[in-house]
């Protein structure tokens, strides 16, 4: 009996997630099964809107209180790999003061990830320079 095509499609997707897995490695490929702070925020302190050389687009949330990060969250219009790299930024710019944040890189997202192959290491930077620029604005209302 020949198997059904859940069963298939069900191995073509362990297959994809493994090759995911060989490529990016484990941190990326469980941050993009669950790509933490995705969304749009309502009335935040800071918003950053930054279309990188690649063409997508990505904005940074953050929420200032009591001179700390409370919240952040992102979108992108980019690849998975830039989703999980905005979500990278979010979660170092938490609970850090304006400073922290202002210490975040494109290089500090790839340390936490692990690694990222050459080609998806602009995403990083990207997710860097959203973040710098949602910072700005938050700056800006102090
Ligand atoms: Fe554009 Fe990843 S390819 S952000």
């Amino acid at each position: 009996m020949s198997p059904s095509f859940d069963e298939f499609a069900a191995k073509l997707q362990e297959e994809i997630n493994q090759d995911i897995i060989q490529t990016y490695g484990e941190k990326v490929y469980e941050r993009w099964r669950n790509p933490r702070f995705a969304g749009c925020m309502e009335s935040p302190t800071g918003y950053g809107r930054v279309t990188g050389s690649c063409g997508d687009t990505m904005e940074i949330f953050l929420r200032l209180e009591n001179g700390i990060v409370s919240d952040a969250s992102f979108t992108t219009d980019g690849c998975g790999c830039s989703a999980v790299c905005a979500s990278v930024a979010c979660e170092l710019a938490i609970a850090k003061e304006p400073e922290g944040v202002a210490d975040v890189t494109g290089e500090m997202i790839v340390q936490v990830l692990g690694r990222l192959p050459e080609n998806d290491v602009h995403c990083a930077y990207l997710a860097a320079e959203t973040l710098q620029a949602a910072l700005s604005e938050c700056m800006a209302t102090l």
